[in-house]
């Protein structure tokens, strides 16, 4: 038998609180520790404050600590070079290198990179030049869809209806430089009418493994309106979801990718998040994403019955076909309580007083993104607060019961979407 690993998880969302809640359950887990986790994170593992763009400050903990597998969370870190500095240093680590990590650093890659493997993808252009752009934007049938190029903390992607949203977006990100260095080219994209999905799989040098899909609802009010958010309530399965069109997805977009980054000669060891838009059961890549979704990663890993170590150990030895994902085929439902005022202006230091009773809910578990912990009391610490995963049967009672612990949390400085998993029907 094999010995027990020190594992380092990177990251402080709900999304790595998930990771480590199924990593502590892995045969193989001896310690574990996140930097620089949150209060939830803090309860299964040791949490060190350091800050993951410091390289060397995570090498020297690595070593400290005789960690056996790093798992890089945020694309951030990704897009930095932290897995390719870490392995160079002989410290065996899940996420892509900075390389690989373009897929969803730079549109400008991704889009090309989909287009010469014939992925399907909306039809698109890109610019540097506002007035080509704007030239451009005349002839366009609207709505169509503006992007920047690089990282814009899931705020670089608009939405316009007309011309004159059109042109003032042009202006926010070429001239006024909204995304600073991320908006220097844009790409203009067909928009898509459509539902979407986040399909999910692993990758290594020699094979792939799918994971499953979520429903994300990433509009801040119920009945998608409102501004966009890094996601508030997920679901999954869909009963729009059917086989044919998960064969179409294996077959069209993650069989492709596969070879497109063999041809290409990048090697890619981690898990890729495939944005996609579905139109008359046909899917269409809108984005590549380098990690887990939040959250949808709270929402998969509940129904996970493959140990997660394993897979990632496998990632990073390039033995992903020896690997079978096995499910427990419930339904899963994630709510996400925010802050009042999330995405913009929201207050911290609210207290969360009633955890400790929530979280008895048969089926649920309580994931936790911005908290912290102050004389052993739970208070908030960010936008997105807590993801509540609930686990039944159907959809609807699954539902039922994470609804039912909101009610428990009853937390007059936050909010969350009444409508996670009604577009089911
Ligand atoms: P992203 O930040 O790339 O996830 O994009 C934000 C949102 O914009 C997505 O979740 C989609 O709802 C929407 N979106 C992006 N590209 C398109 C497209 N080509 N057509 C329709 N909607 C899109
Ligand atoms: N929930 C979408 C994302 O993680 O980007």
């Amino acid at each position: 038998m094999k010995k027990k690993l020190n594992i380092l998880v990177i990251g402080s969302g709900a999304r790595e609180h998930a990771i480590c809640w199924s990593l502590s359950r892995a045969k193989k887990t001896n310690e574990l520790f996140c930097i620089p986790g949150n209060a939830g994170i803090s309860q299964i593992a040791k949490c060190k404050e350091i800050d993951p763009n410091d390289k060397k400050d995570i090498l020297n903990f690595c070593k400290e600590k005789k960690i056996d597998l790093v798992v890089i969370g945020p694309e951030e870190y990704l897009a930095n070079g932290l897995s390719d500095f870490l392995i160079k240093n002989k410290i065996n680590t899940f996420g892509p290198s900075k390389k690989a990590s373009k897929l969803e650093s730079s549109k400008s890659f991704a889009k090309k990179f989909l287009i010469k493997n014939k992925i399907p993808t909306p039809v698109h252009k890109e610019f540097k030049s506002f007035i080509e752009a704007k030239r451009f934007l005349k002839k366009s049938k609207f709505p169509l869809v503006i992007k920047a190029d690089g990282l814009a903390s899931g705020k670089g992607v608009i939405i316009c209806q007309k011309l004159s949203e059109g042109v003032s977006t042009l202006d926010e990100i070429l001239k006024k430089k909204k995304f600073g260095d991320a908006g220097k080219k844009i790409i203009i994209e067909e928009f898509i009418e459509g539902y979407e999905i986040s399909f999910f799989a692993f990758f290594d040098k020699k094979s792939f493994l799918p994971l499953g899909y979520a429903l994300d609802h990433k509009k801040a009010y119920e009945n998608d309106i409102g501004p966009n958010t890094g996601g508030m309530g997920c679901f999954t399965p869909s009963r729009l979801v059917n086989k044919r069109l998960v064969e179409k997805i294996y077959q069209n977009i993650v069989k492709k990718t596969f070879h497109g980054l063999k041809k290409d000669k990048i090697i890619y060891r981690g898990i890729i998040f495939f944005g996609l838009m579905i139109k008359n059961n046909m899917p269409f890549v809108i984005e590549y994403n380098v990690r887990f979704g939040d959250p949808e990663c709270q929402t998969l890993l509940r129904d996970l019955k493959t140990d997660l170590l394993d897979i990632f150990l496998a990632t990073t030895e390039d033995s992903l076909s020896r690997i079978k994902i096995s499910k427990y085929n419930m339904k899963i439902v994630c709510v996400v309580l925010a802050s009042l005022g999330y995405p913009e202006n929201y207050k911290k230091n609210k207290l969360l007083n009633n955890l400790n009773k929530a979280k008895k809910q048969k089926n649920i578990e309580i994931f936790h993104a911005g908290t912290k912990l102050v004389k052993n009391k739970f208070y908030s610490n960010g936008g997105r607060v807590l993801s509540v995963t609930a686990k039944s049967t159907t959809i609807e009672s699954a539902r039922k019961i994470a609804y039912k612990t909101i009610k428990i949390i009853n937390w007059k400085s936050g909010f969350f979407r009444k409508d996670i998993g009604i577009k089911n029907k």
